[in-house]
This record gives C-alpha cells, sequence and structure tokens, in this order.
C-alpha cells in the first residue's frame, strides 16, 4: 500500500513510471490488494500528468499480463483484428468480418454491447434469432479454423485489469484520457492476438472524440502501441456528426449490413468498410497493394462469396442463417410511421447523430443503464443525409416502434437532430485519414 502512495505521488510530479513499476500496478489492480481510491488518485495524476509512448505501451503491456492471450499460430492464414471507438449506426464489423473471411484472413472479432448512445456489436448479432456471442474456446478455435471468422463478446478472462480500471474511470471522471483509452482499447487487441490491427478512429459530434485533432492525439497513442508490440496497426480516422449508414437500431442494422455485403446499402457504409477492409488486407499481407486489395474486396462482395461466409458464421453460431437471403425473418416492430419535413422544405443541414441515437433510445433500442435489455426491433431508417434537398412534407424517416406512444417521443426528438436550411448545403465528403506506424 505504501509503494502505491509512491507511485502515485510520482505521477502527480509528472514522472514517468517505467515498465516494472507499471507491471506492478496491473497486477494490484486484479490482485485486489489495492483499494479503489488510490488507484483512482493515480488514474486522475494520469489524466493531468499524462503519459509518454514508452509508459503508454508499458502500461499497456502490464494490463496484458494480467489475463490470458490468445495464440493463432497454429492457424494457416493470417490474422486481423478492427476496432472502432464507436459511433451512431455503426455496422461495419458485421460487413467486415465475413468479407475479410471471404479473402482468406482469420478474424476473431471481440465486441461490446451498447450504451448510452453508442449502439453495440452484440446488441445486433443477438437480434438475429437463435444466435449466441458466448462460444467456448476450443468451439470458437474450431470455427475459426472452419470458416475463417468469429463474432463474440469480450472474454473476461482477456486483460481482467480492463475491467476494475475501466469501471472506475467511469465513475472517476477519467475516461477521456489518451494514454487510458488507448492502452485500454490496445490491450484488448494484443490479447486477441491478431498480427494485423486496423482501428477506426471515429470524430465529430456523434463520437467520443469531438475534434479531428483529438482523434489523430488518440490514433497516433493507438499505432504506437501496436508498433512497439509488434503489431501491424493502421488507424483511419474517420468523421462520424451524422450516423453512419441510414439505419439505427438492432434488427434494422443488421438487415443494412446484410444489403452491404450483397452489394446494396447506402454508399457510405460499403466505402467505410472497404477502406478499414482493404487496409487490414495489405497489412495481413493477403494484398500487395490498397487498390488489389479493393478489387478483391468487391469480387467477393460481387460474386456473393461474402455474403455466403455471413451465413456460414451465422449457422457456426446457432443463429437462422436464412436471414441473410430472406432479412424479413428478423424481428419487425409493430407500428411503423414516418417522420416529415416540416414548413417548405429546403436542404439538410444537419443530420445530428446523437439526436437520431436518442429517438433510437427513446425507441428502446439502446439502454441508459448497463443492465437494461434492448428491444431488437425498433429504430429509426434515416431517409436523408446532409445536403439533400427536400420537399415540403417529404418523409426524412421511418420510425420503428412498439408502438404510438414510444414512436410519438421519437419524433420529438427526431425534430431537433435533423434540421433544415433555405439554402443550399454542401455533401460532407467522406474524408478519411490515415494513421499508420512504424512497421505499418
Ligand atoms: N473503449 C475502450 O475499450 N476503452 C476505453 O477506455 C474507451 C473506449
Amino acid at each position: 500500500v505504501t509503494e502505491i502512495r509512491g507511485l502515485i505521488e510520482r505521477k502527480k510530479r509528472g514522472e514517468a513510471l517505467d515498465a516494472d513499476e507499471l507491471r506492478a500496478l496491473c497486477r494490484t489492480v486484479v490482485d485486489g490488494s489495492v483499494p479503489d481510491y488510490q488507484l483512482a488518485a493515480w488514474l486522475m495524476a494520469v489524466c493531468w500528468r499524462g503519459m509518454d509512448a514508452a509508459e503508454t505501451l508499458a502500461l499497456t503491456r502490464g494490463m496484458v499480463a494480467t489475463g490470458a492471450t490468445l495464440d493463432w499460430r497454429d492457424l494457416d492464414r493470417p490474422t486481423v483484428d478492427k476496432h472502432s471507438t464507436g459511433g451512431v449506426g455503426d455496422k461495419t464489423s458485421l460487413v467486415l468480418v465475413p468479407l475479410l473471411a471471404a479473402a482468406g484472413l482469420a478474424f476473431v472479432k471481440m465486441s461490446g454491447r451498447g450504451l448510452g448512445h453508442t449502439g453495440g456489436t452484440l446488441d445486433k448479432l443477438e437480434s438475429i434469432p437463435g444466435f449466441t456471442v458466448t462460444l467456448p474456446l476450443e468451439r470458437m478455435r474450431a470455427q475459426v479454423r472452419r470458416i475463417g471468422c468469429a463474432l463474440v463478446g469480450q472474454s473476461a478472462e482477456l486483460v481482467p485489469a480492463d475491467g476494475r480500471l475501466y469501471a472506475l474511470r467511469d465513475v472517476t471522471a477519467t475516461v477521456d484520457c489518451v494514454p487510458l483509452i488507448a492502452s485500454s482499447i490496445m490491450s484488448k487487441k494484443l490479447a486477441g492476438g491478431a498480427g494485423a490491427i486496423v482501428l477506426d478512429v471515429k470524430w465529430g459530434a456523434g463520437a467520443f472524440m469531438q475534434s479531428a485533432d483529438e482523434a489523430r492525439e488518440l490514433a497516433a497513442a493507438l499505432v504506437g502501441i501496436g508498433g512497439g508490440a509488434d503489431r501491424r496497426t493502421r488507424a483511419i480516422l474517420s468523421p462520424m456528426s451524422e450516423p453512419l449508414g441510414r439505419a439505427v437500431g438492432n434488427a434494422l442494422e443488421v438487415r443494412e449490413a446484410i444489403d452491404t455485403l450483397r452489394g446494396g446499402g447506402p454508399p457510405e457504409l460499403w466505402t467505410l468498410t472497404r477502406e478499414l477492409g482493404s487496409h487490414a488486407m495489405v497489412l495481413a499481407g493477403a494484398a500487395p497493394d490498397l487498390p488489389a486489395a479493393v478489387g478483391r474486396l468487391e469480387a467477393l462482395r460481387d460474386s456473393g462469396a461474402a455474403a455466403a461466409r455471413l451465413e456460414a458464421l451465422i449457422e457456426a453460431q446457432g443463429g437462422d442463417p436464412r436471414v441473410v437471403e430472406e432479412p424479413e425473418r428478423l424481428p419487425a416492430a409493430p407500428h411503423r410511421e414516418l417522420f416529415t419535413a416540416e414548413g417548405d422544405g429546403g436542404w439538410i443541414r444537419r443530420v445530428d447523430a446523437r439526436g437520431v441515437a436518442d429517438a433510437a433510445l427513446a425507441l428502446g433500442a439502446g439502454r441508459r443503464i448497463k443492465t437494461a435489455p434492448v428491444d431488437p426491433a425498433v429504430g429509426v431508417v434515416l431517409r436523408v443525409r446532409t445536403g439533400d434537398r427536400v420537399a415540403a412534407g417529404q418523409p426524412l424517416a421511418a420510425i420503428h416502434a412498439r408502438g404510438a406512444e414510444a414512436a410519438a417521443a421519437a419524433v420529438e426528438r427526431l425534430r431537433v437532430a435533423i434540421s433544415l436550411s433555405d439554402e443550399p448545403v454542401p455533401t460532407p465528403e467522406a474524408g478519411f485519414e490515415i494513421v499508420a506506424g512504424a512497421v505499418a
């Protein structure tokens, strides 16, 4: 207990802790020998004083060492992983995992659940009838050997230190600290064992990072850790001011992901998936360059191979694979109504991601507290994007609700989220920016 006091003191003065000290500190996080208040004091000191790159890498390694790590070296194909810092309507993993598996890579995606305004991949997957997100390790390994992919919940055996630290950060206002975010994210990626890692770092009103500069700083920290741990790592900065794609809500998002894998869906979802996927292929050595990777991904989509791989994935995890050919088998909400433009119409000035997420939350698509259930069927499907011209009375979104009362609550929120202008508004560019590490 005296030792941790010394570490807190030194961090408070702005000194860097060394790898041995950070490893020991992480061990105390899981062995319970240090009380919450001391860990919280250290976390707050890190927030104020920061950590340099070497220290952030050492903290990440210390966190990884608190739990199990996965080893895929016996596989006959390269392994990839992906992380998104989260946004509204982000169903990219549902498209990317089967797509890259069809491209010959091994992709085990461990995901989380939604909380607040961000959705969670696990909640989306569970809207597929029968689908299970918990697989015993040996079954998961056999599945990856057979079909190259798995989509599961984050294993509690990997990085147990992260669970306690994150819970403490949540209640001590120490979440928004770059070295703490970066070590939390990358410790789970390193423990997952993939050789190549792509990171989708989102910025904007609907994202964790509000500005491109903040996203750049986080991306540099993430890529620095990846490179320092000998993983080929790249970050793609992508804007998140409006939702990604059109659908926000669990089954609705699965349906949009299926459409996208089959060559339909909103173009911006495919554009981001292709960007992340092509970088993953190059990093993993599965394509010589980005144009070749893009060509291969498009061919896998157009031939139906990627959609077939999603069917195989759903079947392997107990779900009904017929949803891929017949998405109407997904849960559907009983009450539908259209949200229409008021006044004389005009141009869409803004589709605020958080506002749309609030509407989906009001319908029951998300959860306000960790333990709440989600309604798989409900949500919002946008009919417009920023810059679109709309006529008076034109539908701006479709609301999928349990009943009229919930739909009315969603309408109230959409009225604030979607704003119109009398003047033309430019369509936002996709605007990706790549942050690559020394070994990527
Ligand atoms: N996601 C994580 O996994 N950890 C953080 O600290 C923030 C986002």
